[in-house]
């Protein structure tokens, strides 16, 4: 049988991700919040169909590969390790001394090699990982995916993630981390494509300048792995220009322990803040919303660090006043349970 990439055919279990839809009180007013649980593709993130997508076209366009190499955060390269054990090629990963635990942790299982770069003055850390990569695909032989600048990478979203989401719609406004924008360019693609009345917003901390410029200048680094990026986005400058919504990290830390002390969510930590972006973007409305948040991976992957890493990153003291801010925010809010037919049907 030729090899296909079509989507259907992914040997993965990967799409069809759990909608959680979630009741959210501000005010006088009742809204709707649905979380895409990305967590739920077989790696463990919303990467799992970047990886998936890049890998399986290129194959398609030039036949069999021996060996690849991509620079990544942490999930894309966790995703493309695991898919490239099973598919019997080998991987290079380039990351960042920011990778998680987990996510490194996991590369190594699975066989691949990773490698961590080291920005050279004045060179960002994403950009760093960018250039390694493709030195290593020079010297190697190696196929270099190039994610972060490959069309492919938001094509994912836009023929995967987005119309699976909006099968579910429809969302006066969809939230999601800028990161290195693969996401976000796919979903702004197909609004372009297919319009409807839904505002694309994009979360992220002060230091981030993937679509716009940071108010901060772009210059304390992310303290969170993906939660926005120090590099400008090769996917930027789509339009209309997406809103924007910042948040700070320790008020992201501060959600992610209440909603998992509150067994109200298991996402990760950006999606923490996208679901924080959500509901000060709520608390702006005057009429009952229905929005939904792409989160893009859970929280095993950040749990063993919060105190050695996360925490200290932010500091204390912002932690735990963003702890007695947030409670009763975290109060108005009440799980209403899977709302797709893939998550019922997962959930017999
Ligand atoms: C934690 C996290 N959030 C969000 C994203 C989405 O990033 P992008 O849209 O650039 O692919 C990623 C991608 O690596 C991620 O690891």
């Amino acid at each position: 049988m030729p090899f296909s990439s079509a989507v259907a055919s992914c040997p993965f279990k990967i799409g069809h991700t759990p909608l959680t839809a979630y009741q959210v009180r501000i005010g006088n007013l009742t809204h709707e919040l649905l979380v895409k649980e990305e967590r739920c593709n077989e790696f463990g993130s919303v990467k799992d169909r970047v990886a998936w997508y890049i890998l399986s076209k290129t194959i398609e366009k030039m036949g069999p590969v021996k060996s690849v190499v991509d620079a990544s955060s942490g999930n894309y390269g966790n995703a493309l390790a695991c898919i490239c054990q099973r598919m019997g090629i080998g991987a290079t990963i380039v990351s960042s001394a920011s990778i998680s635990a987990h996510n490194a942790a996991q590369i190594k299982a699975a066989g691949a090699r990773l490698v961590i770069a080291e920005p050279k003055p004045g060179e960002t850390a994403n950009a760093a990982r960018m250039r390694l990569a493709g030195e290593i695909a020079a010297q190697e032989g190696s196929v270099f995916l190039d994610q972060y600048s490959n069309p492919l990478n938001p094509a994912a979203h836009q023929n995967w993630t987005a119309p699976e989401l909006f099968a579910d719609g429809p969302f006066d406004a969809v939230f999601m981390t800028s990161s290195s924008g693969g996401t976000s360019r796919g979903f702004a693609d197909y609004l372009k494509a297919h319009p409807r009345p839904t505002q694309l917003c994009l979360v992220e901390p002060e230091s981030s300048c993937a679509f716009l410029d940071a108010p901060s200048g772009c210059t304390d680094k992310l303290k969170i792995p993906a939660f926005g990026s120090q590099r400008r986005s090769s996917f930027a400058g789509m339009k209309p220009d997406p809103g924007m919504i910042r948040m700070d990290e320790a008020t992201t830390l501060a959600a992610f322990t209440l909603l998992h002390e509150r067994q109200l969510s298991k996402v990760g930590l950006s999606s923490t803040g996208v679901i924080l972006g959500a509901l000060e973007w709520l608390a702006r409305q005057d009429k009952p919303a229905r929005v939904a948040c792409i989160c893009a991976d859970g929280d095993e992957r950040y749990l063993d660090e919060i105190q050695s890493r996360y925490i200290p990153s932010v500091g204390q003291e912002p932690y735990e006043s963003a702890l007695q801010r947030l409670a009763p925010v975290i109060d108005g809010i009440k799980c209403l349970g899977p709302v797709n037919a893939d998550a019922k049907a997962a959930a017999h």
